[in-house]
């Protein structure tokens, strides 16, 4: 269906046209002066150049030939501005439309286009940190927004896999344990199916490696020279990987899961791998690579860049391939088993120039065409109280088990009171205190840093996940009490405009504008833009919600109608929380 605006600049571009103007000046946005009107239209202002006449001359022609009975009021004021407000009646014609439909009669663009979307950005064998958060968080509501928006949208999670992390486990590993047979060169038996650590091991042993690596160099060479004997095939060291991967993969799938982040596709750099040599030979063969220093480079250097561009190195001196190169070869892959129309990355924005060099490889390479769309959104960092990033006492990266546990005990403290049984609790303050974490990141505009304020996040007031769940507990509530069963049949409820209050056509306005709120949130893939318009739906309930007693009203048109708006707020507010990776409780 149109979006609200759109229906009303068809009626206000017919009133330029019969007005002997130019029907694109009729364009009509919301307003910015909510205390004048609902919707503008600034058109005569832009018509008045064109056609040598006074805007509001040309903006009182144009008023006069508005339509009747579509408006509750049409005003023109200086300089030229066609203020609206649009009349109860329209209003609630148009949002019948919303209903009946499971997405609320959004038009969607995407065509099953497919998409892929690279986010998470885990490593094996190294426990998800703070750091983890963010990638995982929007890149997951990203993939929703774009599914809602009629794409096929897949997330990979694309596990780093295959750098010196592995090597420095198998370092120390052998170091500890060198009776096992991984490291026996004679061995050519089978190696045993169960790993030789658990996830707990593992844990421990990589930090442990990666400290220890710092101060003694021939401990590093070794890790290095492990990482290389791994790549180029090593039969012990590929089966210690083996074991990582199993290991790691069973828990990194049980923490995002908790997340509620899921993958499409566990696809890891190691896989992307045999593909290097194809794509470094064809650049080589029509000269698009060059020797630098031993080293294999790409020149991505453009006329325009006003930054620094390095040239994209793709093989080191000593034949290592690096993570630029697992990055070009994954996208010929992607290319290759999925020929996506669009590829996203939702990676540390500190990764820009990585991506800006390896986009423009692929591009010279002709690996993409110009049709396909690279996208690079780096997201901005969390950081804790005071702007500084989250660490712990030990000035080491914070695990994000324990960041989320303190958020949940959080929630926990202010959900004290509550006479809800423990067990149920619990488990509501998990799904709450995700809310907490996930609505305060998502809040925010993906590419800017922001500070975490777990007082502030968990508050159930104010615009947080808390209080948008609080405020869906609310509405299943009521609906509850109504007590409406299957049969109940919102658009007739619609067909009365009895007694419609300036909180009610507020709240029917809101949820009319769902469509351009989410238009921009799909164009822009900005989860940031669903938060707003979940906020001012929430906000706009609670106004409503004061101000009328539902349960007790009387009048059955009212009552009927209101109930309708509960149904459609619930409706649109639990679906655009969903597009966030926010589950709602029954209770709280
Ligand atoms: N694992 C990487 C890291 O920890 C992030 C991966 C991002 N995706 C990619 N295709 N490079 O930095």
């Amino acid at each position: 269906m149109l979006t609200l605006t759109q229906s009303i600049s068809k009626i206000i571009k017919k009133a330029f046209n019969d007005a002997g103007y130019d029907e694109n000046f009729g364009q009509v946005s919301i307003s910015n002066r909510p205390d004048l009107c609902e919707f503008q239209c600034n058109g005569a202002l832009m018509a008045a150049k064109q056609y040598h006449k006074a805007p509001i001359a040309i903006a009182n022609e144009v008023a006069e030939k508005i339509e009747e009975g579509f408006f509750e009021s049409v005003l023109v004021a200086p300089p030229g501005f066609i203020n609206l407000k649009i009349s109860s009646k329209a209003l609630l014609k148009h949002v019948t439309g919303m209903f009946g439909d499971e997405k609320f009669g959004f038009e969607t663009l995407g065509n099953n286009k497919k998409v892929i979307i690279d986010y998470g950005g885990a490593n094996v064998a190294k426990p998800l940190h703070v750091g983890h958060l963010r990638p995982a968080i929007i890149g997951e509501s990203i993939k929703r927004i774009l599914e809602f928006d009629g794409y096929d949208a897949i997330g990979d999670v694309h596990l780093g896999d295959w750098g010196l992390q592995i090597g420095l486990i198998i370092t120390e590993l052998k170091r500890r344990q060198p009776g096992l047979p991984y490291f026996d060169e004679s061995f050519t038996g089978e190696y045993p199916k169960e790993a030789p650590f658990t996830i707990t091991d593992l844990e421990e042993i990589y930090p442990y490696a990666s400290k220890y690596s710092k101060t003694d160099e021939q401990y590093r060479d070794e890790a290095k020279q492990a990482t290389k004997l791994l790549q180029d095939g090593h039969r012990g060291f590929r089966a210690i990987w083996q074991h990582i991967l199993d290991v790691s993969i069973t828990d990194l799938k049980k923490n995002y899961d908790n997340l509620n982040v899921h993958f499409e596709l566990w696809k890891k750099e190691s896989d992307a791998n045999v593909y290097i040599p194809e794509i470094i030979e064809d650049l080589k063969n029509r000269g698009l690579a060059r020797t630098d220093q031993g080293a294999l480079v790409v020149d991505v250097k453009e006329e325009n860049d006003q930054k620094e561009m390095p040239p994209c190195i793709l093989q080191k001196s000593d034949g290592a391939y690096l993570y630029a190169s697992t990055d070009v070869a994954t996208i010929y892959e992607r290319k290759k088993l999925f020929d996506p129309a669009w590829i996203i990355y939702v990676v540390d924005k500190r990764q820009g120039l990585h991506f800006e060099q390896v986009f423009r490889t692929c591009r010279k390479a002709g690996i993409v065409s110009d049709d396909i769309k690279l996208t690079f959104l780096g997201n901005g960092t969390m950081n804790g109280e005071g702007g500084k990033p989250f660490k712990t006492r030990d000035g080491d990266v914070l695990r994000l088990e324990y960041l989320i546990k303190s958020i949940v005990d959080k929630v926990a403290e202010r959900m004290a009171d509550s006479d809800i049984p423990e067990e149920e609790k619990k488990k509501i303050c998990d799904m709450v205190g995700l809310a907490a974490i996930k609505y305060g990141d998502l809040s925010n505009q993906a590419t800017k840093d922001y500070v975490f304020d777990i007082d502030r996040f968990t508050s159930f007031d104010g615009n947080t996940g808390p209080y948008i769940l609080y405020t869906l507990v609310r509405i299943k509530s009521l609906l509850q009490k109504l007590g409406i069963g299957d049969k109940f049949d919102c658009v007739s409820a619609l067909d009365s405009n009895k007694g419609v209050s300036e909180s009610e056509k507020k709240l029917w306005l809101t949820l009319a504008g769902f469509h351009d709120a989410m238009r921009k949130a799909a164009d822009e893939i900005a989860p940031h833009k669903i938060c707003t318009f979940i906020y001012e739906t929430a906000d706009q309930f609670n106004s409503f919600y004061h101000d009328n007693r539902i349960i007790s009203q009387e009048d059955c048109e009212i009552k009927n109608r209101w109930t309708a708006l509960l149904i459609l707020v619930l409706g649109v507010v639990e679906k655009c929380v969903d597009m966030l990776g926010i589950n709602v409780p029954d209770r709280m």
